[in-house]
């Protein structure tokens, strides 16, 4: 064993517990917050939990919800003390941490209005420093928490502990990082709406509980979560302090959990199943790690950095490289649709039958163009029967600005009107107009909204190649009547869902959200799909249907997981930049000089072109940039 492959086994520093759902985790969590209440209880004591907001937690919240109604769990007897809030915001503020709280358990359970704990974000700056100190002392008072449940952010913060934050720091009030703001950005409709600064416990506050518990779910928590578990504590990831305690457990579920050691590159840290995905991850990694093209890779690479067991198992390096190289050579294809008459058996997508119908579902509007806007072009051009399906009306996510421009140019047509569209824009601007700061959207001015993002989804699809009477909007009711971190699909989802594939019967849909935070749109999205598509399984079009999955966030695929990839020419990628352009309202509200965070073009061109450049590493053809897709079994 070489000395790589001992230093890894000791790379997980929070015992990790890696669960097949984020439901399945919540499940357990909350029923060891709900053991502890109960043997408190017993000993005529109170339980002090430490709470925490974000989309992470609100499963656990659930199920205590569902626990205290079906089996009598109660609170009557349990204190609660929340991480953070955000400065500035009173209790009532839909987005304040205060309202969090009652939305998603306190209103729902019988715990005591006087004991439940949200620091006040309305405490004057003057007053901060002795508010959080009571804060500290309230916590000692009541014995301390017992259990302190954590998510963590895409900066490593805990709470609202970012980046800096030292060890021993305590409840005070913080400067929130721009990658925060952006991440709430959603909740405060645009990123210059969101507080910055928070009054959060510190990690000293925190690693005084006596126990912790951090939770990570969905697949952009993947890289933050590794390093907070893997690698050396240190200030600049404020949730690595948390292997310095004594009793912490980290919860996962796969998506989230891809980055740890003994996912990513399993080999380092023990004994491994070869199949086809490991083998092709680990030629990959030992090719980018070498900085070597799959074919010049020797024995020795292989044996010196721990593969050697795949020698053994799949013969010389030289069989090895070639059979991958050909593996992932063969995902290589510019007919996504299959290309007609031709051999397809090593081909991602069968040649028969052409033309294809296919359906690609975008859950945000934006999503089709990110993620597939290359391929559509394609397969439109290929002869497809391409439909697009705006699952969602995007309007949770326009700008007031964006509206009241839409609505300026209606009534300057009609200004002498009185149409019935008259009368709608001038319904639109006195709720505008009237609507309290963060009130929640009229029906009106959602419908506005919607159809603006109605119109960029069309704009976009023309440059992509696929006309407007081949995109549907579907609407989807649960965003209809959600909000942000708490849709709840019903059956009308599916059976609008489920409407929409009998009339396609596609040969090929195009999904994403597989791998997405249960709570995301794109998530909820999918999980409607899957059920739809399992009432109609029986039915003999659904055998002949191929589904991919593509991505619509800032991250590519990795090798081992891609079944096709798409390259783009220098023109096709400029084409799908450009199609992703026309979703004008998604774009930052506020240039910031100097930032570095990226807009959405930004990110997909990114991601392809880098996507590209891997499979140019590995020894491939040099594309311009890639689209790529992973085969899914709903
Ligand atoms: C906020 C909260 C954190 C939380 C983080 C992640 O910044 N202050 O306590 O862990 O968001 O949020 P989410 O769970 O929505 O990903």
């Amino acid at each position: 064993m070489n000395k790589n492959t001992k230093e890894s086994r000791q790379l997980e520093h929070i015992s990790t517990t890696i669960c097949s759902s984020s439901t399945d985790g919540s499940e357990l969590v909350a029923r060891e917050i709900s053991d502890l209440i109960r043997s408190r209880n017993a000993d005529e004591q109170h339980a002090v939990l430490g709470l925490a907001t974000g989309s992470t937690p609100i499963g656990v919240y659930r199920e205590l919800v569902r626990l205290h109604k079906d089996e009598g769990l109660s609170f009557k007897k349990v204190l609660t003390f929340n991480l953070d809030e955000y400065h500035g915001l009173e209790p009532e503020h839909p987005e304040s941490y205060a309202a969090f709280m009652d939305r998603h358990l306190f209103s729902l359970i019988d715990i005591p209005a006087d004991a439940t704990v949200v620091p006040d974000g309305k405490v004057p700056r003057e007053d901060v420093f002795a508010y959080c100190k009571a804060y500290e002392e309230r916590i000692s008072e009541a014995g301390g928490i017992d259990i302190q449940v954590l998510g963590i952010g895409r900066t490593g913060h805990i709470g609202f502990n970012e980046p800096g934050s030292g060890r021993d720091s305590r409840t005070r009030l913080v400067h929130l990082d721009s990658l925060t703001r952006k991440d709430a950005a959603r909740d405060f409709l645009g990123e210059e709406n969101v507080p910055r600064y928070a009054i959060t416990m510190g990690v000293g506050t925190i690693l005084d509980a006596r126990k912790i518990i951090l939770l990570a779910w969905g697949d952009s928590k993947s890289e933050v979560f590794a390093k907070a578990v893997e690698e050396p504590v240190s200030d600049a990831l404020p949730a690595s302090f948390l292997q310095e305690h004594k009793d912490v457990r980290a919860f996962a579920d796969e998506a989230a959990a891809a980055e740890l050691t003994r996912k990513k590159s399993p080999w380092l840290v023990g004994p491994v199943e070869w199949t086809e995905r490991t083998t092709r991850r680990s030629v990959a990694w030992l090719s980018s790690l070498l900085g070597k093209p799959i074919l010049k890779l020797l024995d020795e690479d292989y044996s010196e950095h721990g593969l050697a067991d795949l020698l053994t198992e799949r013969g010389s390096a030289y069989e090895l490289n070639i059979r991958v190289f050909n593996e992932v050579q063969h995902t290589i294809t510019g007919w996504p649709g299959g290309k007609p008459n031709a051999d397809d058996s090593h081909r991602p997508e069968r040649s028969e039958p052409h033309p294809k119908r296919v359906l690609a579902l975008a859950p945000d509007p934006q999503d089709g163009a990110l993620g597939l806007g290359g391929t559509l072009h394609r397969l439109v051009d290929q002869g497809h029967e391409v439909t697009v399906a705006y699952l969602t009306s995007g309007n949770l996510s326009v700008p007031d600005g964006e509206a009241q421009k839409a609505v300026d140019i209606m009534l300057d047509l009609d200004e002498s009107d009185s149409s019935e569209k008259s009368a709608f824009a001038l319904q639109v601007k006195a709720d505008l107009a009237g609507r309290e700061a963060f009130g929640e959207d009229s029906p009106a001015i959602r419908k506005l909204k919607g159809l603006v993002r109605r119109g960029e989804a069309r704009a976009a699809m023309e440059i992509c190649g696929v006309y407007s009477s081949q995109i549907r909007f579907l609407n989807l009711p649960f965003y209809e009547n959600g909000r942000f971190r708490s849709f709840e699909p019903r059956e009308e989802d599916i059976v609008l869902f489920r409407e929409l594939l009998e009339q396609i019967q596609p040969h090929q849909i195009y999904v994403t959200g597989v791998l997405s935070e249960p709570t995301t749109v794109q998530a909820v999205c999918y999980s409607c799909f899957q059920k739809a598509f399992e009432l109609l399984r029986g039915e003999g079009w659904t055998k002949d249907c191929r589904c991919w999955s593509y991505r619509s966030d800032e991250r590519e695929w990795s090798v081992e997981a891609i079944d096709m990839a798409v390259p783009l020419s220098p023109d096709e990628l400029a084409n799908k930049v450009k199609g992703i352009y026309q979703h004008r309202s998604q774009r930052s509200q506020t240039p910031v000089i100097g930032r570095t965070s990226l807009e959405a073009w930004q990110q997909a061109e990114a991601a392809d072109r880098r996507l590209a450049e891997t499979y140019d590493h590995l020894g491939l053809a040099e594309y311009e940039a890639i689209e790529a897709f992973s085969r899914c079994n709903p």
